[in-house]
């Protein structure tokens, strides 16, 4: 395990500025902004295809970015792939979790990392030091699950999640994406990995967390960037932005009102927040 290097609270991270990224004839990105500290939740909101995935696949080292400058610890990089991201401690966490099932959580925990003694040449793996690693590395993270010889993939998608992030605290990042990491999940186990995606920040990590939901977002976010085919649509600190304010913005106040129109129920209010839209749905 890497020992953390110990930041100060508000330090800067990363900063993105001015990024733009264009796919053949598709611009998915053009002058995107982003600026994350220690001990900071920065949200990135959007409808499908805004560019959130693209945004984070550019932190994370998978795709680079060909406008604008991406600095971090304050100086430029440009990565070729995830390896050299994690190297500079940002850690990724993907909707699909690169787990496997089968292979006990300790194991699943070490992936890529394995502890042990160097013998013939090889590596006799210590297991047992895992087991207890893995272990005490979720107690800390307030993870309850005493039983890290289960296969993985016998955990709810919500627990697996949490295993992601503690494993990422573990191995010393500095900074955590978790891309809709309760896309999948319901009210209870969405709760639950937003209290471990605060532990992860209260332990000094600073977090960018890819979200379509703006309930989930405000429950725990500092931060809040809103991305619209591709540019930024809003860019606001939690100070300057309520639940309500962040929900309109985020569902297209002006679209729904326009939507709505079309469909010929023109409502006073449009209520982005519930879910009646399926029922009111007119009938072909
Ligand atoms: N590899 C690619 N090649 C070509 N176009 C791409 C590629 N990846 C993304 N795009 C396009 O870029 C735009 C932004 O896509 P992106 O996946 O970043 O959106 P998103 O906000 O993550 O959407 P979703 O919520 O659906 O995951 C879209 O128009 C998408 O079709
Ligand atoms: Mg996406």
């Amino acid at each position: 395990m890497t020992t953390p290097v110990p930041l100060l609270p508000g330090t800067e991270l990363l900063a993105l500025s001015g990024v733009g990224k264009t796919y053949g004839t598709v611009r998915a990105l053009e002058d995107v902004s982003l600026t994350l500290r220690t001990g900071e939740i920065s949200c990135v909101l959007g409808d499908n295809g805004a560019g959130k995935s693209t945004l984070i696949k550019i932190i994370a080292g998978l795709h680079r970015h060909d406008e604008g400058t991406f600095t971090v610890g304050g100086e430029e990089v440009t990565f070729d792939s995830p390896r050299q991201a994690l190297d500079r401690g940002i850690a990724t966490v993907y909707q699909d979790l690169a787990v496997v099932p089968l292979m006990p959580v300790w194991r699943n925990f070490f992936l890529g990392s394995e502890q042990g003694h160097k013998r013939w040449g090889g590596l006799r793996i210590d297991a047992d030091g895992m087991r207890a690693t893995t272990r005490s590395a979720l107690a800390d993270m307030g993870i309850d699950l005493p039983d890290v010889d289960r296969p993985i993939g016998t955990l709810s998608g919500g627990q697996r999640q949490c295993v992601a992030i503690a494993r990422a605290v573990h191995f010393g990042a500095k900074v955590l994406v978790l891309d809709e990491p309760t896309a999948a999940l319901g009210v209870k186990q969405s709760g639950v990995v937003l209290k471990y995606v605060t532990a992860a920040r209260d332990a000094g990590l600073g977090v960018v967390l890819i979200t379509h939901n703006p309930h989930h977002a405000y429950l725990v976010g500092d931060h809040f960037t809103l991305l619209k085919r591709g540019r930024t649509a809003g860019s606001h600190p939690r100070a300057e932005i309520g639940l309500e304010q962040l929900t309109t913005e985020m569902a297209g106040g002006s679209d729904l009102a326009e939507l709505s129109h079309e469909l010929g129920r023109p409502s006073t209010t449009p209520d982005p927040a519930s879910d009646h839209s399926a029922e009111e749905r007119p009938q072909p």
